[in-house]
């Protein structure tokens, strides 16, 4: 009896201190409920966040972690992260069936990557952030696993009308993320989610027809951007935010926008968004940066999500 309980009380502690291995994984393959727990361990003073996931991902998650295992057998792999050992803050999830059926995740960041991605609707941003920073920066190729996340499926999904904070994992639900070949310049520019590919013109019902500055400002003053003439501009608009429109010629258009840090972002087309021009720098003034091809700088606009109409 006093063995067991011993044996059980140093299987815990190795458990939850050390790193996800095949031991934990032999736990994960083995729990089987309909609604299983989250707890974040994060916190010092008050609970940790407790949330519940369904039993698809809960099967989501036992798949990539074998994959991450099973293709790692060198553990050599980026995937394979130091587990934190962290005290105060950030270290680790448990998934928990009941109280005496759940696993311990730490240094498995594919893994913690998707359970943060799951949980974020119950956490701050400021949580997001301080587990991100102790997790490796893989999270945007584990999103695509994420892919049928009920909550980038309500479109359009809008920004405020305040001027949007740089952090693509966490702008409007991290849609532009979970959705990224779905959503594009126009949508990322405008800080809507739509999984429509948005077009100039047409959420207002008449698409533009010519790659020129004149004819895509045109089309998109319609949606319901105000044009802001050509000089960079500084602050921030009462309403809404900058966009630039800037263009291929004669063959693409491209936008960019001014976010809450005073540089600028875009997503070109169904790629990830970034923050830097073709020489990666850090994007202060779209009309000298890096764009080529889209070589020809328009003119700025002002978006105020809640009164356009894009699609
Ligand atoms: C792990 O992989 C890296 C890069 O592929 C390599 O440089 C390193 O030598 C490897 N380490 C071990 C212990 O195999
Ligand atoms: C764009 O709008 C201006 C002002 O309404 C108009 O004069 C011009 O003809 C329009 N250009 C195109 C290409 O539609
Ligand atoms: C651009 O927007 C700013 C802030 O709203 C405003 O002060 C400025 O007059 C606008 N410029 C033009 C040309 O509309």
């Amino acid at each position: 009896m006093i063995f067991n309980y011993l044996f059980s009380f140093v299987c815990l502690l190795s458990i939850t201190n050390g790193q996800f291995n095949k031991e934990h994984l032999t736990k994960l393959q083995g729990l089987e409920c309909n609604e299983p727990s989250i707890t974040l361990h994060i916190f010092s003073g008050t609970p940790n966040p407790v949330w519940k996931i369904d039993i698809k991902q809960l099967s989501q998650i036992k798949k990539l972690a074998y994959e991450t295992l099973f293709n790692n057998n060198d553990n050599n792999n980026t995937l394979l992260s130091k587990p934190t050992t962290r005290v105060m803050g950030y270290h680790g999830f448990t998934i928990s069936c009941s109280s005496n059926q759940y696993v311990f995740v730490n240094g498995l960041s594919p893994i913690e990557n998707l359970l943060l991605l799951g949980g974020r609707r119950h956490l701050s941003a400021s949580i997001i952030h301080h587990v991100k920073d102790h997790l490796g920066e893989i999270m945007s190729e584990i999103t695509s696993i994420q892919s049928d996340n009920a909550d980038c499926n309500h479109v359009p999904i809008k920004g405020t009308d305040a001027v949007p904070v740089y952090d693509p994992k966490t702008d409007d639900n991290g849609c532009f993320v979970t959705k990224e070949s779905s959503n594009n310049c126009y949508a990322y520019g405008t800080d809507i989610v739509t999984n429509t590919f948005p077009q100039p013109g047409r959420g207002s019902g008449k698409k533009w027809s010519l790659n020129t500055c004149e004819d895509m400002g045109n089309s998109s003053i319609r949606d319901g951007l105000v044009y802001n003439g050509t000089t960079l501009p500084t602050g921030k608009p009462e309403k809404g935010h900058f966009v630039a429109l800037l263009i291929w010629p004669e063959t693409n258009f491209h936008w960019i926008r001014m976010d809450a840090n005073g540089f600028w972002s875009h997503k070109p087309g169904g790629t990830p968004v970034r923050n830097k021009d073709n020489r990666d720098l850090p994007i202060t003034d779209p009309s000298k940066s890096d764009f080529s091809p889209w070589t020809q700088f328009c003119s700025y606009y002002v978006a105020q999500p809640s009164v356009l109409k894009i699609n």
